[in-house]
């Protein structure tokens, strides 16, 4: 927990001597990164100082990041951006019909969420993603690793590995670069995230996946009185996870499971848990549903991409797309 990239190290900040960073320490924060999207209050409780310290130490911050090149700064040109952003990948999912209606596959640099129903498919595409990120560029991968944060214990290896065989891929060694993390409840969530960096560039991963995201707040947070800060919680969560999208250039993708109708807050039955916190954090949405043995996906929410479903399956190679003959057929696995 101690070790951190040096070159994030906390002690590089002017100011910042060994009394603060233990106290910084004791608060979750470890980083340059962590200090840069920790909020203000956080930090000035931290380190027992007043609010424009802490605003100014959080500057700091950022800015070392900027001159670091791992953050934008705040005045950049649009054709400067433009440059920028020619550095976001894409993996693939599995599936062309899903690839094509994100646009050619998930993006880095970006977070994507996929809500839906129970056995919509969340949890397969994130085991597919763990396998397909590994392919050679070119062909859908990245030739990276990947982070899979289990909330729920239903990550299984056994499946990633099936997955990776019937994609012609060694499933040993697929195995050997995901690095999975199990969270026991949302503050050891939180943790998580915050201690990730670390593990992000050493083992050249391009994807977090995050299964799933709001699990953990919505058990623990019960009750109106609960909620605000709960969404206060998630939101500082989801803003830490974007950031951490955007400084590595990795693609984070997020599950959600859908309202249960009976003690749904808000009326309507399929909208994602987490609310606006959620919604907002997250560059696409992709919204997932069951129909016969298929599995329908709609872009939800996004300016640029079209309003049209995309059908895929999901079967041994875990996400893939329907057979064209005999859509109707039953009898082959
Ligand atoms: N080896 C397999 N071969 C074919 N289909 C499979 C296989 N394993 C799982 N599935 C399909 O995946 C479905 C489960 O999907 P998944 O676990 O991704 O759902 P989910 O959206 O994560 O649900 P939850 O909200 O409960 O977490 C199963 O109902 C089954 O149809
Ligand atoms: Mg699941």
């Amino acid at each position: 927990m101690e070790e951190v990239n040096e070159e994030l190290a906390l002690t590089t900040l002017p100011g910042v001597g060994p009394a603060t960073k233990q106290k910084l320490n004791d608060a979750g924060i470890y980083t340059i990164l962590d200090l840069a999207t920790a909020s203000p209050t956080d930090i000035a409780e931290a380190v027992d100082i007043d609010t424009s310290k802490a605003v100014e130490l959080n500057n700091k911050a950022r800015k070392k990041l900027v001159e670091m090149g791992k953050l934008e700064p705040d005045f950049i040109s649009a054709s400067d951006l433009l440059e920028k952003r020619k550095a976001i990948d894409r993996v693939s999912t599995g599936s062309r019909n899903l690839d094509d209606l994100l646009g050619g596959g998930i993006e880095t640099w970006a977070m994507t969420e996929f809500y839906g129903e129970f056995g919509s498919g969340k949890s397969q595409i994130c085991h597919t993603l763990c396998c397909t990120v590994q392919m050679p560029r070119g062909e859908g991968g990245l030739d990276g690793g990947a982070i899979y944060i289990d909330t729920e214990g239903t990550f299984r290896p056994e499946r990633v590995a099936e997955i990776a065989r019937a994609r012609g891929l060694d499933a040993q060694e697929v195995l050997k670069r995901i690095t999975v993390a199990r969270a026991y409840n949302s503050a050891h969530q939180e943790l998580i995230v915050k201690d990730m960096g670390r593990m992000i560039e050493p083992n050249g991963v391009k994807i977090v996946l995050l299964d799933s995201a709001v699990a953990h707040y919505r058990a623990e947070f019960l009750g109106r009185g609960t909620l605000a800060e709960r969404q206060q919680r998630l939101n500082r969560f989801m803003h830490q996870l974007l950031r951490t999208a955007e400084v590595y250039n990795v693609a984070v993708v997020v599950t959600n499971q859908v309202q249960a109708a009976p003690d749904t807050f808000f009326g309507d039955p399929s909208r994602p848990t987490g609310g606006h916190v959620v919604a907002h954090t997250s560059t696409y949405r992709l919204y997932l549903r069951k129909s016969g043995r298929n599995r329908i996906a709609r872009m939800v929410d996004s300016p640029y991409h079209p309003e049209r479903d995309a059908v895929f399956v999901l079967n041994e190679k875990g996400v893939d797309d329907p057979t064209e003959e005999s859509p109707r057929k039953r009898s082959s696995s």
